[in-house]
């Protein structure tokens, strides 16, 4: 198995259902999908998007639908919440986690979300798995450390066959939405701990595993950040919400 080249579009909570179906409809009709060639392209839209879009992209085997969480039981009363479970029925392909706004505003710390990363690969989707430290580890030079812990708590209790599906992206949590990107050296020595990190829990399999960027890509930085050896591409934000800058991430990777 080679590692997967991908870019993987985060809208959060942006879209109505109308704009979400022109969005998906602009990029089918635009994306030249000869260029985007081995790259895979993930979009997550927000839960009321993900049965028409994942329906929009049926015969579009290049591109995969996310939803940006889940709860870890399988059903119940947990008002408000989706499963996995739910997620998989209407054959969506993964689920992004840890989040650092999840982490943040809805306190989801590691060990939660290891439990629900044990929901997502027993419903056999994929996981995005998001760790990222803040402005403040960063300055105290406690970055790899805060990243490391992450990546360890989190993944400790899963396989290598379980590897095999999960995505990890790292997104320093003070380049995310603020326009100041990782230069290509924080963000690639941060890859390459990660690395060392996967290959240390999970061995061989690490290399296999695809490591996106994430924090203010945009058209004009992608293709700096994507030329790292252990930058697999990227997780957008604000960028996947316009096509046309969408589009210009996906063509820096797969060039
Ligand atoms: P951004 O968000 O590209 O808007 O910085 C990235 C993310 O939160 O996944």
């Amino acid at each position: 198995m080679v590692r997967k080249k991908i870019v993987a579009g985060n809208w959060k909570m942006n879209k109505s259902y109308d704009e979400g179906i022109a969005l998906v409809e602009q990029l089918l009709d635009e994306l030249d999908m000869d260029k985007v060639g081995e790259t895979h392209v993930i979009i997550s839209p927000p839960s009321v998007l993900l049965q028409p879009i994942t329906e929009l992209l049926m015969f579009t085997p290049g591109i995969a639908v996310a939803a940006q969480n889940c709860h870890q039981e399988e059903s119940g009363a947990y008002t408000g919440e989706i499963s996995a479970r739910m997620i998989k029925s209407i054959d969506a392909d993964a689920v992004i986690l840890g989040h650092s706004e999840r982490r943040e505003y809805f306190k989801e710390d590691d060990s939660l979300i290891a439990k629900k990363m044990k929901a997502v690969l027993a419903n056999e989707l994929m996981v995005i798995y998001c760790c990222g430290e803040s402005f403040e580890e960063r300055k105290t030079g406690n970055h790899i450390a805060v990243v490391e812990k992450q990546l360890r708590t989190a993944l400790a209790d899963f396989s290598t066959k379980d590897a095999e599906n999960i995505i990890v992206a790292y997104e320093p949590v003070w380049a995310i939405g603020t326009g100041e990107v990782a230069t290509v050296q924080q963000a690639g020595e941060m890859h390459t701990h990660i690395r060392k990190v996967l290959a240390d829990i999970f061995g061989d399999t690490s290399q296999n595993m695809s490591i996106l960027y994430g924090g203010s890509v945009k058209p004009d930085n992608a293709a700096e950040l994507f030329a790292h050896p252990d930058i697999d591409g990227g997780l957008i934000g604000g960028a996947s919400l316009k096509s046309n800058d969408f589009m210009s991430i996906i063509y820096a990777l797969s060039k």
